[in-house]
């Protein structure tokens, strides 16, 4: 223990961060200890993680010199950033620009980023396939994340830049579970058509973080994209159908219905279901289920994570 190595986790206590604490507590000979960051260290979650073994401190992503005391004598810090707080994809590169220059300043050994694609590479500003979000965007809240990349880049830090994936909490916790039409049938909506969705347990995307760490070295400087399983809508409703009991149908809408629901961020997420129907391959590619079980052999798929979870969705029947 007093050998061990540091992680400093951001989000400790959210479904990333939380799921990373969790698999660093869960294995005594692990060779690192936890110390989990939040803004509010005598909230019910951080005592939660401190009655588990975790090393609770306070810093705030929008005060670099708050997170260079949380990291320092740290081996290493998982950054995430929580773009659903505010909707200001500014201030999550501005958040990153301040994780990294905490990690510079501390001497971290290895960063893991939690990071999505920069769908502006594929779907430049000038293409009309989808609207273009606050004047600079395509998919705000993956783009900021893959233009904040360059902030560990620059700043020098080794990092690894992990992709993540569509959470299944999503049908829990998002609002995206299943609902009665007008038919009075369960559906889960989405707008993709027959393509495969890269999805994840969110616990599950600390575990894989645990194993970058624990592999170590190999990782710093490589981008490594992770999911559970690679799964189309009708196959997801298929699916939940046996899991519930009940039957869910797929209601399949395009891109411009779901822009078009008016929930806060409802363009995003249109824009988002639109680029990876349309890059189904390259998203998909960009997630190996084999590296992912590598970096955490308990990863669940679509059909152990319903087998877990079905009890927690909720259904408006
Ligand atoms: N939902 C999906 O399908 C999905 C898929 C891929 C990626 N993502 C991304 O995941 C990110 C959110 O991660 P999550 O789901 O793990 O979050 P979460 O469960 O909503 O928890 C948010 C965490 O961020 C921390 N946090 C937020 N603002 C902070 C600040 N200013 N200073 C310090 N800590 C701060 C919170 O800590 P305290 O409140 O304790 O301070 C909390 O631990 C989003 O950016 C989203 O785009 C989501």
């Amino acid at each position: 223990m007093q050998n061990s190595r540091i992680i400093a986790v951001v989000g400790a206590t959210g479904a990333q961060g939380g799921g990373l604490v969790r698999a660093i507590l869960a294995d005594a000979s692990s060779g690192f200890r936890a110390r989990a960051i939040t803004r509010k260290a005598s909230g019910e979650k951080a005592e939660a993680l401190r009655k588990l073994g975790a090393e609770v401190v306070e810093a705030d992503l929008d005060n670099e010199a708050s997170l260079a005391k949380a990291f320092d004598g740290a081996y290493g810090a998982y950054c995430v950033t929580n773009y659903w707080e505010h909707f200001t994809p500014a201030k999550e590169v501005s958040q990153a620009r301040n994780m990294a220059q905490a990690a510079k300043a501390a001497k971290l050994q290895h960063v893991v980023w939690s990071t999505l694609e920069d769908t502006r590479k594929r779907v430049p500003l000038t293409d009309p396939r989808m609207p273009t979000l606050m004047e600079k965007y395509k998919v705000p809240h993956f783009d900021a994340k893959g233009e904040a990349d360059a902030m560990f880049a620059e700043a020098g830090v080794p990092t690894t830049y992990l992709l993540t994936a569509f959470y299944w909490d999503n049908f829990i916790y998002f609002g995206m579970g299943p609902k009665k039409g007008p038919d009075g049938k369960l559906a889960i909506t989405m707008p993709m058509g027959n393509a495969r969705l890269s999805g994840i347990a969110a616990e599950d995307i600390g575990k894989c973080a645990y194993g970058i760490f624990r592999q170590g070295k190999q990782w710093i400087g490589k981008r490594v994209g992770i999911a559970g399983d690679h799964v189309s809508g009708a196959q997801m409703a298929a699916d939940m159908s046996k899991a519930l009991g009940k039957e869910v149908a797929y209601n399949v809408v395009s891109p411009e219905v779901f822009r078009g629901f008016g929930f806060p961020g409802a363009d995003d997420l249109g824009n988002m279901f639109q680029y990876y129907t349309e890059f189904e391959k390259e998203f998909t590619e960009a997630r190996s289920l084999d590296t992912s079980r590598s970096l955490n052999p308990e990863l669940l798929d679509f059909k152990t994570w319903l087998a877990k979870y079905k009890d927690r969705i909720p259904l408006e029947v």
